[in-house]
């Protein structure tokens, strides 16, 4: 497989972030577990995607005196989780962000091709305006990504970020090929894809651990 545009491939390694996928990826670990996990991590992850947040200076005032501060400089932030398993990290990012937007693109990918098939799609108003964050935990052959950044494109969006928690080669390939600008955060790069296009060693399917579908 060639290679990727690495520059715009953020991999999230922090050793909290290593420790809390160990125990994501283990399959005896409770859905209850599973779901805090994803919302932690997404909190780690997210924290990451915002490093550059504009900042603005500040007037205040300390006990003690009058100082310059730095605020955030009213950046319209919306969060488009991918349905299902992409709602899982949504509060996570809200806890960064609590006065973020949320879109939905709701996709599921067919069991016999793999291709995402799309169910629902609102986005918030004035979203070509905002850094979009979507937020889905898997990105396996990218299809349900690739489509989800078209939709944003066609809205006229300009910042998309990506966040997800499992990647493997070929989806980072997909993506990053199919979009020039997109930034892409992952917690880690799996191996491979296996012939149903599962990431192995991966973690299952997020949204039945996520949900306890399954
Ligand atoms: C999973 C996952 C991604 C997609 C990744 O969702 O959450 O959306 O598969 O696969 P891809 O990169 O090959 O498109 P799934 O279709 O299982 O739906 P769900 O979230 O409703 O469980
Ligand atoms: N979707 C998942 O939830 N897991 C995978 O490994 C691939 C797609």
């Amino acid at each position: 497989m060639s290679a990727y545009d690495e520059s715009r491939l953020t991999v999230v390694d922090h050793p909290l972030v290593q420790h809390k996928l160990a125990i994501l990826r283990d399959k005896g670990t409770s859905t209850k577990d599973f779901r805090e996990l994803v919302t932690e991590l997404a909190v780690l992850e997210g924290y990451e995607a915002l490093r550059d947040l504009p900042l603005e200076e500040v007037e205040i005032e300390t006990p003690l005196e009058k100082m310059t501060a730095h605020k955030i400089a009213g950046k319209k932030i919306a969060i488009i989780p991918i349905l299902r398993a992409g709602l899982g990290m949504v509060d996570g990012i809200l806890t960064l962000v609590p006065s973020a937007r949320v879109g939905h693109v709701g996709m599921y990918r067919d069991e016999e091709t793999h291709e995402p098939v799309q169910y629902y799609c609102k986005f918030p108003p004035a979203v070509e305006d905002r850094t979009c964050l979507i937020v889905d935990p898997m990105l396996a052959t990218g299809g349900s990504l690739t489509a989800a950044i078209q939709f944003l494109r066609e809205a006229g969006v300009k910042d998309i970020r990506a966040l997800t928690l499992v990647s493997c080669p070929e989806g980072v390939k997909a993506v990053l090929d199919f979009d020039p600008d997109v930034r892409l955060y992952t917690c880690v790069v799996d191996r491979q894809l296996n012939e149903n296009a599962y990431i192995l060693p991966g973690l299952g399917d997020a949204g039945d651990r996520i949900y306890g579908t399954k």
